[in-house]
């Protein structure tokens, strides 16, 4: 028998009430005409000034728990991903450990920004699969609103915060068996592109948290043709069709840049969970955000299969296909 990891639980959380892009218009020289047409954003959420990524992350998790029917206590390792942790050190998902009561196996973080939530999910596949762990968190959590310059619009306009979360299952199956759970998964980086898009603070360079750099219409390129690439090569490696995929489950920064993936992918928009507008660009939080809206909407059932792919500073990229 191989092991296999499944999805069994889901859940999220945005924090506070939502902000409108005519409340930015106040704020900066920015129009909800402007924001909507170029992103497809309508609306972020911002966490209150004592809520940490840890504290929405904790929500997002209690969800999942709950989505799966698990006792939390049983979970063996909890990795998040995020850019944005409460501190420096130590892990994020460590302080989650403490707020959920879980006290065996190992906890730590993944920083692939925007691309964290699909690296977390490879690397606790992996781990599932060689029986290091049989119950385990995947987390994508993060409160990008800290590192936002307000005088930078083309930037902060953007962004919002917020968490996702899944709960993973060892499993055993016979490998004759057509796949299901985690199918595949595929990860990237090319350091060369990092002055693309970067936060311009870190505890070794100048000790503050630093802001948001992005030169937006270069990253967009990048995206367009990096999502194209990893989305055809996880495709041709699982003999699959685009036709065969039922729903396209993408990071959620750019309207514009998910529908060029879902044309490259000869995907109608009607098969693709779009959320972007409800919570504008989260990082890491926004794949299990848009996964959980299209389980708890009844869109994804049981059986379908869903592809996720992701792209962020770094650059990082990376895909994930899994039977649902
Ligand atoms: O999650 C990580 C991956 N990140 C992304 O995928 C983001 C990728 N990039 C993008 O989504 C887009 O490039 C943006 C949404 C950031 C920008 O869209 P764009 O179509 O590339 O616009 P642009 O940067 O070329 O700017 C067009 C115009 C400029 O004015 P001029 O020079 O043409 O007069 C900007 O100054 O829009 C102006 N502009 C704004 N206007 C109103 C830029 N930001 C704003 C703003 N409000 N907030």
């Amino acid at each position: 028998m191989d092991i296999q990891s499944r999805i069994i639980g889901c859940g999220s959380y945005l924090p506070g009430d939502p902000v409108y892009n005519h409340m930015l218009e106040e704020k900066i020289d920015t129009t909800d005409e402007w924001i909507k047409t170029r992103t497809g954003i309508s609306q972020r959420h911002y966490a209150a000034n004592n809520e940490f990524t840890s504290d929405m992350a904790l929500v997002a998790s209690q969800r999942a728990i709950e989505h799966a029917g698990i006792n939390g206590k049983d979970i063996d390792l909890i990795v998040v991903g995020t850019t944005t942790p409460d501190r420096t050190f130590p892990a994020t998902a460590v302080r989650l450990q403490k707020s959920l009561g879980c006290k065996t196996g190992a906890a730590f973080d993944v920083q692939a920004v925007c691309s964290g939530f699909i690296y977390a999910l490879s690397i606790v596949n992996s781990m599932i699969k060689t029986g290091q762990c049989k119950k385990a968190l995947v987390v994508g959590a993060d409160t990008l609103s800290r590192l936002l310059n307000w005088e930078d619009r083309t930037t902060c306009v953007l962004f919002g915060d917020g968490a996702g979360a899944v709960v993973l299952e060892a499993c055993r199956v016979d490998p004759r068996e057509s796949k299901s759970g985690i199918i595949s998964t595929h990860i990237h980086s090319d350091g060369k592109y990092e002055e693309l898009l970067y936060c311009d603070g870190g505890p070794s360079t100048n000790q503050t948290a630093g802001f948001i750099k992005m030169e937006g219409k270069e990253v967009f390129k990048h995206a367009v043709n990096n999502l194209a690439s990893v989305v055809k090569e996880i495709l041709i490696e699982n003999k699959l069709e685009p036709e065969e995929v039922d729903w396209l489950v993408p990071h959620q920064a750019n309207k514009r840049i998910i529908e060029s993936t879902a044309k490259k992918l000869k995907m109608p928009m009607s098969k693709v969970i779009l959320t972007v507008d409800m919570h504008a660009n989260t990082s890491a939080a926004s794949i299990p955000l848009a996964l959980d809206y299209g389980i708890k909407n009844e869109k994804i059932k049981s059986g379908d299969l869903i592809l996720m792919e992701a792209m962020g500073g770094g650059l990082t990229w990376g895909a994930s296909l899994v039977r649902m």
